[in-house]
């Protein structure tokens, strides 16, 4: 595998998932698969899950991992082509690629969209570099359109939590007073789309999800009829994805807190489960009733991103 950033690079979703079960129930049968190979995790933004947990999967595969803080303490990048670097950048990406894949085996990259040219982060224009020019196997660890280790251990969650063959899955929109990338929810989407679910997203107009993701998903624009019958409820804020009007691009559109998640909205589904990615600005998105309440997924689903890089990790080394 030379680069991952989305379901269809594990084969189909239930090998996907059966490898996921493996890998749960025998976290540390594949030490000698990484043993003397070395993860380098790059970060151009600030995480917690990310960090820990995909760290925690390469330690469990017997890798040596390390970690980049590219704003913390490394030369400053440059990451345009062609410019006169007379700034404050002293290093190119073009250069700095290559050797840090000279460094090690596998890399996983987390940079976030700018919100500013959507041409720029719909070209995955960062991640791209690094597939291109480090020589290694590359992984999204949340690039500007995916974050596919988070959608991925979001469907193991689902898995391990569904009562149903075919659970209904709500994507909604929630209010945030920052302006936050889409990343999450395009994966959300594209990967709910391949699993076994009844998938619908809801979110006030102006907030459409890219087609490349959300495909031909059922948007319901009322949020409680979304809700009704629902069995699990992702919520998620993104800034507006300007695909019915690209001027409006990252923009916030709307911050209606009718849209937050409370106990209110949750009595309108069939007692679902709550989740969201975390980190959640409580009392913005969600109510502290719904994310403190027995059916709030957020923690086990966390604790699932060590499955989903360790499954994905696992595949890259078995390619090498
Ligand atoms: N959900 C997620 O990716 O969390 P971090 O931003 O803390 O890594």
């Amino acid at each position: 595998m030379r680069y991952f950033t989305s379901a269809n690079q594990l084969g189909s979703i239930d090998e996907a998932l059966a490898a996921a079960k493996y890998i749960k129930d025998n976290p540390f049968a594949d030490q000698e698969l990484g043993r003397n190979k070395t993860l380098l995790m790059v970060f151009f933004n600030n995480s917690l899950r990310t960090r820990l947990s995909t760290q925690k999967a390469a330690l469990n595969l017997g890798m040596n991992v390390i970690v980049l803080d590219v704003n913390q303490g490394a030369w400053k990048l440059e990451t345009e082509r062609g410019v006169v670097m007379d700034g404050d950048k002293s290093e190119h990406l073009l250069e700095a690629v290559p050797v840090m894949g000279s460094f090690c085996d596998i890399i996983g990259v987390r940079s976030f969209a700018g919100l500013t040219d959507r041409d720029y982060d719909y070209a995955e224009t960062i991640f791209n570099q690094f597939v291109k020019y480090s020589g290694k196997p590359v992984f999204a660890m949340e690039t500007a359109t995916v974050h596919p280790l988070q959608a991925f251990a979001d469907l193991i969650t689902i898995e391990e939590h569904k009562t149903k063959a075919r659970p209904k899955v709500v994507l909604t929109w929630a209010p945030h007073p920052k302006a936050l990338p889409q990343a999450v929810p395009n994966s959300f989407a594209e990967w709910m789309r391949v699993a076994d679910v009844d998938f619908v997203v809801t979110h006030p107009e102006g907030y459409e999800l890219d087609p490349l993701f959300v495909g031909d998903a059922r948007v319901e624009y009322d949020q409680r009829k979304a809700f009704e019958g629902a069995d699990f409820i992702y919520a998620k804020n993104w800034s507006c994805p300007g695909v019915t009007n690209p001027a409006d691009y990252g923009k916030i559109l709307s911050k209606d807190m009718s849209w937050m998640v409370d106990s209110e909205h949750m009595a309108w589904t069939d007692n679902a489960c709550f989740m969201h990615c975390l980190p959640v600005r409580r009392n913005m998105i969600v109510s502290d009733e719904v994310i403190e309440s027995p059916r709030s997924l957020v923690i086990p689903e966390a604790a699932n991103r060590v499955v989903s890089a360790q499954t994905v990790i696992r595949e890259i080394l078995k390619s090498l």
